[in-house]
């Protein structure tokens, strides 16, 4: 989220159910992991390392820090891809007529590590939250941001995206294949997902 002021901010209608669901799998499968969160009503997995974050500056700096330990870095934080040009000290009055924000562009914390990891055997994962034009928009993400693969989620769907138990995602690999999974719980599209995962690294190794 992103502050404008001391009682209000900006953010968006992701849960973290998904990221948690991933950091909960991982580790009964026995990764030593680390979940970077910003804020949210869930409970964390047990004997994982939790770095709560509040902007998106935050945390791509957590995100740096740790990058260089791990051998698989899964983004499915929604971050926020504005924030107020200025963030005010004090609670900003009404009464002053129409308001106008400025807004400025966050960093994008997985271009990052896309575009600096070189040769690094590291399994890149993003994740695309689309309403429209789900493939196209996904595959350019995979391109521009230097991904293995791409979880390519439709948010206008009830049953799917922000906020639900459940998810139907597709999942786009960096040769173009698609691979398309049936609705089920977030729990399991984690497991689907890290089974993926781990046969991109088995044929990377
Ligand atoms: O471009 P878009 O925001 O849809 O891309 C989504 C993917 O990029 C997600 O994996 C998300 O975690 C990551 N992302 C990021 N930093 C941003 C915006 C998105 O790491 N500022």
């Amino acid at each position: 989220l992103e502050p404008l002021d001391p009682v209000r901010y900006m953010s968006n209608r992701s849960s973290g159910k998904m990221g948690y669901a991933l950091a909960k799998a991982a580790r009964r499968r026995g990764a030593k992991v680390t979940l970077v969160s910003g804020p949210t009503a869930l409970k964390p997995p047990r004997d994982v390392t939790l770095c709560l974050v509040k902007t998106a500056e935050e945390m791509r700096q957590a995100v740096l820090a740790e990058c260089r330990q791990y051998d698989v870095i899964i983004k499915a934080a929604a971050v926020l891809d504005w924030r107020p040009k200025e963030t005010a000290e004090h609670k900003i009055k009404k009464g002053r007529g129409v308001q106008t924000l400025e807004l400025v562009e966050n960093p994008d914390i997985l271009a990052e590590l896309g575009c600096s990891r070189g040769n690094s055997p590291c399994i890149l994962v993003g994740f695309a939250a689309e309403t429209q034009d789900l493939i196209a928009n996904a595959q350019e993400k995979l391109k521009k941001k230097n991904l293995d693969l791409i979880v390519v989620n439709d948010v206008s769907r009830e049953d799917a995206g922000f906020e639900a138990d459940t998810n139907a995602v597709k999942i786009l690999y960096r040769d173009g294949h698609l691979e398309e999974l049936p609705l089920m719980p977030k729990e399991e599209v984690a497991e689907q997902l890290l089974d993926r995962i781990k046969s991109l690294r088995e044929k990377s190794l």
